[in-house]
């Protein structure tokens, strides 16, 4: 097939390459230089409609999978389907399960879907009212998008408070207490097929410290979850979701991303996303022996009942992410990357760009907060990480930042939902 994947990020590269190593022509708007290597990137801006939907029947794609969230929300993914190509993606209402938390909970609320108790508060006062209500640790979430940096978690009030003002409209949660992971289903609007769950380390540094990022580092399988996590969260949190969408008449065709916190009443969901989420796919992707352009395919035309459930490797894979300076407040640009090839030569090894540019002589620079992801499979998740680590110690540019301890024991501890820095 003729795949075109829309997007600038690490998990438009992970994808690509599954894609490329499946056997499928990959092309890329715009893409990055990582993509480049594997596929044709094409010179398009994300958020010219238009042109992407141009662009997608120039090429004769037979399918085209929007990454990020910004343009699905925008509805790129009906621009492209209006101009008669499958696309793996939801339309812009869909969306809406991602681009408004306030949405989102309404949808959750309405299915009956086990997730935190949440008020939604228009102002400062109204947000005082609920963090009353709630009670501390205090959960504030900016109802826009907010790239996962829009969440506050503390036990101190005035800091609650504050983000609320800051924000505008929030939601206001209840804390759930337990280890987070992350689920992705593949979904054609009545039926979801769910990949193996990841987890994400999202504070910026060791030990769980420091601000939200969009993602540390991730590691797949997760051998202290339930053995029954996927069939529990199709049964009681996708089933119920996607019929509740359609009933709304906005089917949801695309990938569900489940953020659930496996708390001792059972798995909650923290939040919905519309699309995969990274790093946290990079090692789901890694271990997957279907085909992704098969699946996701079927997801696009209606079609995923026909297919087998995915099929994954033994064995675990583990994603490290090198930042630039500043992240996750600010980013570094311009900053000369080595060791990439020398990372890649490892075994078992990928190198993921996330935020890289080619500069005018030719050299490969930092252009973004995360920058490089370094994912390696093993036979263990100790094994993973270990050539995961090797091989990120080969790369280096001035303002690089990783943590030391992604996948490192004790595993589904660490990453709870937690309250740190109060
Ligand atoms: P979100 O953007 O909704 O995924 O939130 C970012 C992070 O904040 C999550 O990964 C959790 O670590 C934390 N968080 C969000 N909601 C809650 C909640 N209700 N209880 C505890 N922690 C939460
Ligand atoms: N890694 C979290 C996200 O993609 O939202």
């Amino acid at each position: 097939m003729r795949i075109l994947v829309v997007g600038t990020g690490g998990r438009e590269h992970a994808l690509a390459l599954k894609l490329a190593r499946d056997g499928h022509e990959v092309h890329a708007a715009p893409g990055n230089p990582g993509i480049a290597a594997i596929g044709a990137v094409h010179e398009v801006a994300i958020a010219d409609q238009p042109s992407v939907a141009d662009l997608a029947v120039a090429i004769g794609a037979d399918l085209v999978v929007v990454g990020p969230e910004a343009p699905l929300v925008a509805g790129l993914a009906d621009a492209v389907r209006d101009a008669g190509i499958p696309v793996f993606g939801p339309s812009g209402e869909a969306a809406r399960l991602e681009g408004s938390k306030a949405f989102s909970k309404a949808v959750m609320e309405a299915a009956g879907v086990p997730t935190a108790r949440a008020i939604v508060a228009g102002s400062p006062a109204e947000a005082a009212a609920a963090l009353e209500e709630l009670g501390a640790p205090y959960v504030v979430k900016d109802d826009a998008l907010a790239a996962g940096k829009g969440v506050v978690v503390t036990n101190d009030r005035a800091e609650a408070l504050a983000h609320a003002t800051a924000c505008g409209r929030v939601v206001v949660e209840e804390f759930l207490d337990g280890p987070e992971c992350s689920l992705f289903v593949v979904c054609d609007g009545t039926t979801g097929r769910a990949l193996q769950p990841a987890q994400d380390f999202k504070r910026v540094f060791d030990g769980g410290r420091g601000p939200n990022t969009g993602g540390m580092g991730s590691y797949s399988p997760l051998p202290w979850a339930p053995a029954a996590l996927r069939e529990t969260v199709l049964r009681d949190v996708v089933q119920p979701t996607l019929e509740e969408m359609a009933r709304r008449g906005a089917p949801f065709v695309g990938c569900l991303y489940v953020g659930l916190a496996l708390t001792r009443s059972g798995p909650r969901v923290i939040e919905f996303n519309v699309r995969f989420g990274d790093p946290d796919i990079q090692p789901v992707l890694a271990l997957l022996e279907s085909d992704l352009g098969e699946l996701l395919l079927a997801a696009a035309t209606g079609r995923l009942r026909e297919l087998p459930e995915p099929v994954f490797a033994d064995g675990a894979s583990v994603t490290v992410v090198l930042a630039s300076r500043g992240y996750p407040e600010s980013s570094s640009s311009g900053d000369v990357i080595a060791g990439v090839e020398a990372a890649a030569a490892h075994p078992r090894v990928d190198v993921i760009h996330a935020g890289t540019a080619t500069d005018a002589s030719g050299r490969l620079v930092t252009a973004g907060g995360r920058v490089l992801a370094v994912r390696a499979a093993g036979d263990s998740i100790a094994d993973a990480r270990a050539r995961a680590y090797e091989a990120a110690a080969e790369i280096a540019f001035d303002g690089l930042q990783r943590r030391t301890d992604i996948a490192a024991e004790p595993l589904g501890v660490v990453e709870g939902a937690a309250v740190l820095d109060s």
